[in-house]
Formats: C-alpha cells, structure tokens, sequence
C-alpha cells in the first residue's frame, strides 16, 4: 500500500467519537440504521465503536460487521486502546465482517505521557510496536493512532510512527486530538512525517482532529494537499466537546473546490471526476438523521446542511439568484440531496403511491417499517392537507426512530389562555402494561405536560434543552421537538414530529425518559451480575 493514493478515502467515526458527546447516545439499532445510511453516502470505512468499552458497544460493532460489513460495503473497523484485552474484543466484535479493521491507539505528547500515562517514551515506543503487531495477527487491516499527536515532539513521532509501521500498521493516523494546531501548522506536521519516516511509503497517512478552534477542517484540507489521505470525520461535525472535522464539509470543500485540489492529488486540473466516493446527494438525509436520533440539533448557519445554508435573505442576493445563481450560490442544493420540497401526497394517496415517493427519496423500508410509517402518514394527512418531501421525511425518520419501547403516551389533554392556570391531563402506557393517568398544573402547556409525566415516570431529570421547529411553513406545518434532560451527569434525548407540538412535546419528552428508564435498567442488571460474581 501506498499514502500516494489519488483519491480521497473518508473514515467516518460518528457512531465512535461522534457518540462520544453529552446526550448522542444512541442504542444498538439506531446505531444499526445510520451505518446503513453511512453506507449509502458511500463511506469507505465506519468506525462502528469501541467493542471493548461494554457489552453494548461489542453488540453494535458485531451487528454493523454482519449487517453493513459485506462483500461491497465499508471496512467496518472498531477502537481499542493499546491493550491485548481491547484489540481480543475488537478482533471477535469484527469478525462477521468481510473487510475489517482494528484501530488501536496510544497517548504520545509528553504531557500525556507524563500525567495520564506515567510511562517513558521508551515504554510507549515498545507498546505501539507490540500492540500493532498483536493487532495484526488478527487482521491484515490496522490502523495506529499516536494520541495528541499534534502536540507530540516530531522526533518521538517519527520514531512511533516508523515503528507502527515496520510492526504491520497500514494506516497511521495523526490526531489533534484537543482541537489546538492551526492549518499550517498541520500541513507541516504531515509534511515532516513524509519526510522524515523512512517506511511512511508502506502506509496511508490519515488525519483526526476535534473543532475547538473551530479549525478542524481547515487543517484537514491543509493535510490532503500535504500528502493525508484519509480523513476521519463525522456527520454535523458531532463529537467530543465541540465536535469533529465535519464529513459534509469536508467532502464538499472538495467537491466544489476539485479544480484547486485535483493537483495535489497529482490529477489534471480540469478533472471532474470526483475526489471522494461520497454520493453527495445522500448528505442532507444523513445529516437529517443522525441529528434526529442523536438528539444533536444542527445551528441554522452551520455549512452545508444548516436550514439557511442556501436561503438567500437580502434583496441584492435575491435579486441577484433570481437572475442567476450562480451570483451568490457556489452549489446547488440538489447535489446534496435537498429537493425541491415538492407537494407530493394527500390525504386519498394510498400506498403504493407513499412507498413509490419514498423509494424515490431514497429511504429503504422493511414492510414493517413501511406499514408503521404509512399509518402515521395517514394519520398526518388527515390534519394536514398537502403532505411535502420534507412532511415525508420527518414521518419516516420519526417512525424509524428506535428509542426503546417502554412508556407510551396514550392521551395528552392540556386547558391553556390567557386567563387559565395551564393543566394537563396526561395517560401512559407503563413498561408492564398498565395505563396511567396523572395531571398537573404548570408555567405553560408543555411544562404541564412535563410534570404530569413525571408524576406517572417518577425517575428524577432535569430538563436542559427544549426546541420546537417546524418542519414546513404553513400553519399546519408538523413541528418537530427535540429534547435533552440530565440524569447525575448523563444526558438523554428525545424526538418527535407532529401536527400538534403539545403532542410532540410529550411523545418526545417520553422517549428521552425511555432511553434514561432502560439505562437505569440496564445498570441494574449489570449491578445484579457483579453482586453474583462477588
Ligand atoms: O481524538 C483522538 O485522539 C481520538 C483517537 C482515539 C484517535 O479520538
Ligand atoms: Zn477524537
């Protein structure tokens, strides 16, 4: 292998790093329909998780590596830290998929090393090697990570570096891991590598960076025309703190700029071929669901994927679209998959005509998934005259939302105005069946409903995030709800869409409880099988 490959290989680690923010927990199945959708866009490698971290987490990887890891799909890779126990779970969580990678690594900049690692540089030195090796007697694909690379001494990189390689790496990394180099100064970390590791020709140099400077793309970009040519990155830029270098921007930084990059991959200027497989068509949708199941709303202006990323506000911009767009618009929103938000179906529309429409926005239904989804339609339509791509969208991605199944909002009944004290009625549905009525007074409509829930929950949360959008103008539109509530220092979230956002409200607030409720179970299970072993 060489790191002179003349396109660019994008890694995606949204269901790894990008998980790893407050509250995008996602469970197993969600986890499952956003690698098929990742998939789809066209990634050549999901980083599906970290098997070792827990049992949940082997799941996930195991079920991706069967289920999306096939014949002509990703390399499906999993995390593990520098140790045999990590790479052992990495290897057996990947072993249903056709093409599988491990991907281990270690802390390296002194300060690391110092304070959280408290090992020589000697000791980190042999245990890259050693561990790349282990790694490699499971699998021929390894990649190795030299953690906080950016802040590493470049000699010690080097020396890391050339010895992961010389033990079977196939892929170095080289993260900022604290989001703290700028993009010249990443451009020349790669280009010393290049330089200055003498077997770095027998490995694909990759970069990982978070956005605390809000820098990460920037100094990607600047490490592909240095010689990196895998990019790990996530969907909305999720992850750690302020997040990851994000995938949509990357990939169509790239695209948009090819006649500027194509040189750098030793291409013809001119070359329209594209720079990465990415079908940049399936970005909006990929965006449009990992922000739903994640719960991680993404900020109107954010680039590409933001709701005003191609709306033009000012008169001179209109004016100047109108006459042609390409005066004020560098890309067209269809190339990444934004329709025309047609008016497709009504409320007489039948079946065939619902799993025709979505077939042609791409969604993939099972017949259980289709027969959920076309109830909620119907009964949309029957609120809601015209029913747009965009309504359709919302219904599917809310229906295929798999937040566990335990409390069900069976009535919401608020009396609210301008001279009444607001009060809601609320009826659940528990865990074992039973149905619960409750009613509480509050501030306003949604925090009656809020209290009532609780009332019938009773698991103690504080609510931090609360937003309602709506999905189409109009005064029918559906309003979609997103919640974040805190349990100790866990957050949750919830998601709904509904032509009535009391309703929304409630069925979102509930299903950030049910993902709090089987946590709690699930730690409970786990405390009864550690109490046994004792
Ligand atoms: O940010 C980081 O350094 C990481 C490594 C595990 C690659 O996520
Ligand atoms: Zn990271």
């Amino acid at each position: 292998m060489t790191n002179k490959t003349d396109r660019i290989i994008i890694f995606d680690t949204t269901l790894r790093d990008g998980e790893q923010c407050p509250g995008a927990t996602l469970n197993i199945d969600e986890k499952l329909v956003i690698a098929k959708q990742l998939a789809r866009l066209g990634v050549d490698i999901i980083e599906a998780g970290f098997a070792y971290a827990s049992p949940g987490d082997f799941e996930a990887v195991s079920k991706i590596a069967k289920i999306v890891g096939t014949e002509n799909g990703p390399v499906i890779c999993s995390l593990a830290r520098a140790i045999k126990a990590d790479i052992e779970a990495a290897a057996e969580a990947l072993k249903p998929a056709v093409n599988a990678r491990i991907h281990t690594f270690i802390s390296t900049s002194d300060i690391h090393l110092e304070y959280q690692l408290r090992k020589s540089r000697a000791e980190v030195l042999a245990i890259a090697q050693e561990m790349v090796a282990y790694a490699k007697s499971f699998m021929t694909d390894v990649e190795f990570s030299p953690m906080d690379a950016a802040r590493t001494d470049p000699e010690f990189l080097y020396q890391v570096l050339e010895g992961a390689i010389a033990a079977g790496a196939t892929t170095v990394n080289i993260p900022d891991t604290v989001g703290y180099t700028t993009p010249s100064e990443f451009g020349a970390i790669i280009k010393g590598i290049i330089e200055n590791v003498p077997n770095i020709d027998q490995a694909i140099i990759s970069v990982h960076g978070h956005n605390d400077l809000g820098l990460a793309v920037a100094n990607f970009l600047e490490a592909v025309k240095n010689g990196a040519r895998q990019l790990e990155c996530t969907i909305n830029g999720i992850g750690e703190r302020a997040g990851n270098a994000s995938l949509e921007e990357l990939v169509m930084a790239l695209h948009v700029r090819r006649q500027y990059f194509n040189p750098y991959l030793g291409r013809p200027v001119d070359s329209q071929e594209s720079l990465t497989n990415i079908d940049t068509r399936q970005i909006y949708k990929t965006s449009r669901l990992v922000s739903n199941l994640t719960g991680m709303l993404v900020q109107a202006n954010k680039a590409i994927v933001g709701a005003n990323a191609f709306a033009h506000e000012s008169g001179i911009h209109q004016d100047g679209v109108l006459k042609n767009r390409l005066t004020y618009e560098i890309m067209d929103a269809k190339l990444i998959g934004l329709t025309d938000n047609q008016i497709v179906l009504g409320k007489h529309s039948g079946r065939n005509a619902f799993r025709t429409r979505l077939k042609e926005l791409g969604f993939e239904l099972s017949d259980t998934e289709l027969n959920k989804a076309f109830v909620r339609f119907k009964d949309v339509a029957d609120k809601k005259k015209e029913i747009s791509d965009w309504d359709l969208e919302a219904i599917v991605n809310d229906e295929i939302q798999q937040a566990p199944d335990l409390f069900r909002v069976e009535l919401v009944q608020v009396s609210c105005g301008s001279n009444a004290r607001p009060t809601a009625t609320v009826t659940l549905r528990t865990p074992n069946g039973e149905e619960l009525t409750d009613a509480a007074i509050g501030t306003g409509p949604v925090d009656a409903v809020y209290k009532a829930i609780n009332r019938v929950v009773n698991v103690p949360n504080e609510l931090i995030e609360f937003s309602v959008q709506s999905v189409t103008g109009g005064i029918d539109a559906l309003g979609e709800v997103t919640i974040r509530l805190r349990y100790e220092s866990r957050v949750f979230s919830g998601h709904a869409a509904n032509t009535d956002i009391i309703v929304a409200s409630a069925q979102a607030y509930v299903n950030a409880l049910n993902r709090l409720y089987s946590a709690l179970q699930s730690q409970e299970k786990q405390e009864e099988v550690s109490a046994q072993k004792v």
